[in-house]
């Protein structure tokens, strides 16, 4: 397979970096996208071992430098393959204890910044007739996720839009995938609320997550089935198995899924004290 160019926002760690190493372990070219753009440069280096990659500094809150971004990227490689729309931050809580910064700023990450994503990247894959844009959403975006509303809600979301801009996008050559992972080892468990008042669950929300899910899955394992969902051109990745598990019994039993969310909030509470 001839290599692809391909951009991955929040590429300087956790699964953005695992699916950036990927791409680069198969040839495609890589532009590493990122806010922390000296973490972006030094995982860029590390990739250029396998393949020519890049780094870019990227706030994807702003419309503009998406575009531009997304843009440039086409036009220094006269193409562009593939879009991980992925940057996003974690925020926990009780809802009560969520202000409307915690919304908004979730909001303007997690939602707006995909939207972003989308609307930079899809007119340049219809204008190409190809390209495959792949969004991360998470479990949380399929099943009643407690404790993180802003969070859940903009997932959701993101899982809708991708869905129906698969749908959309089908008949003009341009693919759309949603990632939706269980809870996976990455940095985001430590620093969850960035820059928002703390609450309980955000500070414990590595312990929190892993009440949820006993063993956090790997980015690089979860790189690995996203890199195979795109080849397969699934519509959703859902990874590990118990998430997968989980998201079955919630389309069986929407009622049983949120008594079992229920009683992990019970548990979560516990671990606050
Ligand atoms: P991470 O914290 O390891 O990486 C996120 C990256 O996004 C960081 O490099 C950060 O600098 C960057 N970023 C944050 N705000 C940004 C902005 N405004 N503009 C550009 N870059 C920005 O987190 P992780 O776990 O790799 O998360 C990646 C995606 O996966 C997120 O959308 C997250 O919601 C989602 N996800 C994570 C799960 C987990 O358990 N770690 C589970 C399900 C989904």
């Amino acid at each position: 397979m001839s290599s692809r160019i391909a951009i991955v926002t929040g590429g300087a760690s956790g699964i953005g970096r695992a699916i950036a190493a990927a791409l680069a372990a198969r040839g495609d070219i890589v532009t590493v996208a990122d806010i922390d753009v000296a973490g972006a440069e030094k995982v860029a280096a590390r990739l250029s071992e396998r393949a020519p990659a890049t780094a870019a500094a990227l706030d994807v809150t702003d419309a503009d430098a998406v575009a531009a971004l997304y843009r440039s990227v086409r036009e220094e490689h006269g193409r562009l393959d593939l879009v991980f729309n992925n940057a996003g931050i974690a925020v926990g809580g009780l809802t009560e204890e969520m202000t409307l910064d915690h919304w908004n700023r979730t909001i303007d990450v997690n939602l707006r910044g995909v939207v972003h994503g989308v609307h930079a990247a899809y007119p340049i894959m219809l204008e190409q007739g190809y390209g495959h844009i792949v969004n991360t959403a998470s479990l949380a975006g399929l099943v009643p996720a407690p404790l993180m509303l802003p969070y859940t809600t903009t997932k959701h979301a993101v899982v809708g839009m991708s869905l129906a801009l698969r749908a959309e996008a089908a008949s003009r050559g341009v693919r759309v995938s949603v990632i939706c992972p269980g809870f996976v080892d990455t940095p985001l468990l430590d620093n969850a609320n960035p820059g928002l008042p703390a609450t309980e669950t955000g500070r414990n929300a590595r312990r929190a997550a892993q009440q949820v899910q006993r063993r956090l899955y790997s980015a690089s394992a979860l790189a690995r089935d996203v890199l195979r969902g795109i080849d397969r051109n699934d519509a959703l990745i859902v990874a590990p198995a118990s998430g997968r598990a989980a998201w079955r019994g919630a389309r069986l039993s929407p009622r049983a899924a949120v008594r079992i969310a229920g009683l992990s909030v019970r548990r979560m509470r516990r671990l606050g004290g």
